[in-house]
Parts: structure tokens; C-alpha cells; sequence
């Protein structure tokens, strides 16, 4: 009954496992659950009034696909400074989240065939999306030693005739690795010598980073000549912790764009109008919270870096942005735990959840065995019993 494509689809394993550790917790564990991608404290405030607001005012009917214009220019304005290039409204699209916006640029510009670089470490949905519409996704491992970002080289020697679309992401979903402005200054003199490859920059966890800087390093800082061939994600989800409210967008030229209007006004007509109008406020008068946020994150990544830290058996990847930390759990492979032995980082994580109830989703999901990926964004105490149970589970390991 069911498509051969629809058939090849893997439910998202993050999701996945969210739903486990909700159900194990419905039967009554004290499950901590590390899996998922979104911060525990709440929606912005600002954001939260303009949204019951529009609601009583009556603005609760179907909006352009594009976006309303009030946010489009709120984009193209905070755009502008973050990327120091300057976008106008008509270069901005909003979408169902940013998951949408990646899906509906792809659409836009892959064919069947076409080869699509994705760095390894990779956020899940990549390839399968790449899959999706049968393009074919070229994996580049990036290893510990590199600090899981793709140097030059590697990028060099991936680019074929075939090849249509790099996929970046910095700070990194799994690892919080960011890419600085030398980096990117290396990466774009070999893109600046493959005019054909475009270039999807996913920015969704741009402004969470701990170097008290307001936002990450951006390839279009050390190459403004390269935006006509790029294609930026961003959306409310992380940064204003508005995950449930499905506001993403994108920044591309004017033909990209339209042809992704195009598209969502095909399939799915276009983002809620109140949960945009919460956007606009969070934008433009949602900085004091983002900065708390920024400082909350930062003390509870040094928390929780400290506390796995002192675990011998594991260490973590220090990130520089995002929320999660990237455990290496190399050594506890091929122990046993009550007699079973731990083949891999997915066993790992799964006797972990049995034995301590603490949910980590396994590195392979993201492209690179050996690892599993922790969240920290839950409040300190509840980290610190986390990785607690993480240290008796290690103890019972031979
Ligand atoms: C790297 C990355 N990109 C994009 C998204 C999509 O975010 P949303 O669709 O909630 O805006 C996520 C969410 O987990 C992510 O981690």
C-alpha cells in the first residue's frame, strides 16, 4: 500500500526517543530525559502578549505564504546586521520552522542526482531529506581531532561536476562546534572557485553562543561576494524558545525565494499569522531575554562540562554554541554491562536509559559512531542527577 519512498523514510530518532522517555515516564520513572532540542524555559515574554493579542484582535486567518510583511522586514533588518550584508523584504520567505525552510529550499534547487556535501557530524534530517527527493548526499566524516568541522581539503576533494549544494551548520547539531572566521575564510576560497555549488547555511542556533558575542562567525562575513548563492535558515525555535509555535524562514535570492513561497503555498499555505506576529515582537524587542538566555546556557554548559568531565571512562567536546554536548563514549565500548556487552554507542545509550532512566540519543543518528549526544539545556540540578546516574551506570561497566 505504502510508496517505496515513504517506505525508505526513518522516523526522526530524536523524536523517536522523546516519545520513549515520555512513556517511560508515564509508567512512573523518574526518567531525565537529555534527547531533546529545545530549551526548557519558556517563551519569551513579548512574544507571548502579541500573540494573545492578535488572537483577541481577530488575527487568526489564513496570511500570505511568504510571510506577513511586518516580519519579512523584521528579518531582512536583523539579517542585515548579522550577516553585514545588506537583504531586503523580498529576499525572505517564512516557513512552517526552520525544518520546512531546509525542506522547501531543497525542493527549490535539487534535481534527481544532483550531490549535496553534508559534514558529518550532521543535524539527522539532512540526508534524509537530501533522499527524499533523490538527490544523492556525499558524507564528510569530520573527526574529534578536526573538532568535527570539515577543513578546506575535504571540502576540495568532495566537489564533483555533480555537485549542487553544500549543507553547513555552525553552531553544530550535535556537536556546538562553530566555525571562526578563518575557518570560513578557507572554505570560501574553495567555493568562490566552484561557481555552481550553492551554498544552505543553516544559522538556527546563530545567536546562542558563549563567547559573549552576539552572534556566530558567518561564511558571508569573510565572503559578502558569495550571497547570491546562499541560502540561510533561521526561525524563532531556539533562540526565543518558541519551538511549538513553527516560525522558520529563509534569506536566498529572489528567485529562490519565490520559488519556495511557491511551494508552501502548494502544500502547506503558509506559517500561523499570530505566531509570526509573536515573532516580530521577539525580533525586535526580544533582546534582553535572549541575552539571559545566552548566560543561562553558558553557566549550565560549564556545569554540565565540569560534571562529565570528572566521569574518566567518558569526555565531552567543549561546544561553543548551542545546547548540547557531544560525549565520546569510545572506552566504555566492548565492556559489558550485566553481562551484555556494549557493541556500540547505540547499545550505550539504550542500557543507560534501562538501567538509569537518563535518555542520550546514540552518535550514529548524526553520522559518527562512538559518541552520543547530551542536552543541557534543563535546569542545573536535574543535569547534575543526570550525570550522577551516569557515573553509577559507568561503575557497574567491566
Ligand atoms: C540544526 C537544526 N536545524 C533546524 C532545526 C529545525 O528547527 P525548527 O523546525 O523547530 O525551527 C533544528 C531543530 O532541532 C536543528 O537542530
Amino acid at each position: 500500500m505504502l510508496s517505496k519512498k515513504i517506505q525508505s523514510i526513518k522516523p526522526s530518532a530524536t523524536l523517536t526517543l522523546a516519545a520513549k522517555s515520555k512513556e517511560l515516564a508515564a509508567q512512573g520513572h523518574d526518567v531525565i530525559s537529555l534527547a531533546v532540542g529545545e530549551p526548557d524555559w519558556d517563551t519569551f515574554q513579548v512574544a507571548k502578549r502579541e500573540a494573545i493579542k492578535a488572537i483577541e484582535d481577530g488575527f487568526t486567518k489564513y496570511v500570505p505564504s511568504n510571510g506577513i510583511e511586518d516580519l519579512r522586514k523584521a528579518i531582512a533588518e536583523s539579517a542585515s546586521k548579522e550577516y553585514r550584508v545588506s537583504y531586503m523584504a523580498n529576499q525572505v520567505t517564512v516557513t512552517i520552522g526552520g525544518k520546512f525552510a531546509i525542506f522547501s529550499a531543497l525542493q527549490s534547487v535539487l534535481d534527481p542526482g544532483d550531490e549535496v556535501i553534508i559534514p558529518a557530524p550532521y543535524w539527522v534530517s539532512y540526508p534524509t531529506m537530501v533522499e527524499m527527493l533523490d538527490a544523492k548526499p556525499i558524507i564528510i566524516p569530520c573527526e574529534e581531532k578536526q573538532k568535527f568541522k570539515m577543513t578546506a581539503t575535504q571540502l576540495e576533494s568532495a566537489i564533483t561536476q555533480g555537485t549542487k549544494l553544500l549543507i553547513i551548520n555552525s553552531p553544530s547539531n550535535p556537536t556546538g562546534a562553530v566555525y571562526s572566521a578563518e575557518e570560513y575564510k578557507d572554505l570560501a576560497q574553495v567555493l568562490l572557485k566552484h561557481p555552481q555549488v550553492l551554498i544552505l547555511s543553516d544559522d538556527i542556533y546563530n545567536r546562542l553562543i558563549f563567547n559573549n558575542e552576539e552572534v556566530s562567525p558567518h561564511l558571508l562575513h569573510v565572503a559578502p561576494e558569495l550571497k547570491d548563492r546562499m541560502i540561510n535558515i533561521n526561525g524563532a525555535a531556539k533562540s526565543f524558545s518558541m519551538t511549538g509555535w513553527r516560525v522558520g524562514w529563509a534569506l536566498a535570492q529572489p528567485q529562490i525565494i519565490s520559488a519556495m513561497s511557491n511551494y508552501q503555498s502548494q502544500t502547506v499555505s503558509c506559517a500561523s499569522g499570530f505566531s509570526q506576529k509573536a515573532v516580530v515582537k521577539a525580533i525586535i524587542e526580544g533582546g534582553a531575554e535572549l541575552k539571559m538566555a545566552r548566560l543561562k546556557l553558558k553557566e549550565r554548559k560549564n556545569l554540565a562540562l565540569t560534571e562529565i568531565n570528572k566521569l574518566t571512562a567518558i569526555s565531552s567536546f567543549d561546544p561553543d554554541g548551542a545546547f548540547y554536548l557531544w560525549v565520546n563514549v569510545k572506552k566504555t565500548i566492548g565492556k559489558t554491562f550485566q553481562g551484555k556487552k556494549i557493541a556500540n554507542a547505540t547499545d550505550f545509550s539504550r542500557m543507560l536509559l534501562e538501567d538509569q532512566k537518563v535518555v542520550g540519543v546514540p552518535g550514529i543518528e548524526f553520522g559518527l559512531e562512538g559518541y552520543v549526544r547530551l542536552s543541557f539545556a534543563i535546569e542545573a540540578s536535574r543535569m547534575k542527577e543526570a550525570v550522577d546516574r551516569i557515573g553509577k551506570f559507568l561503575g557497574q561497566l567491566s
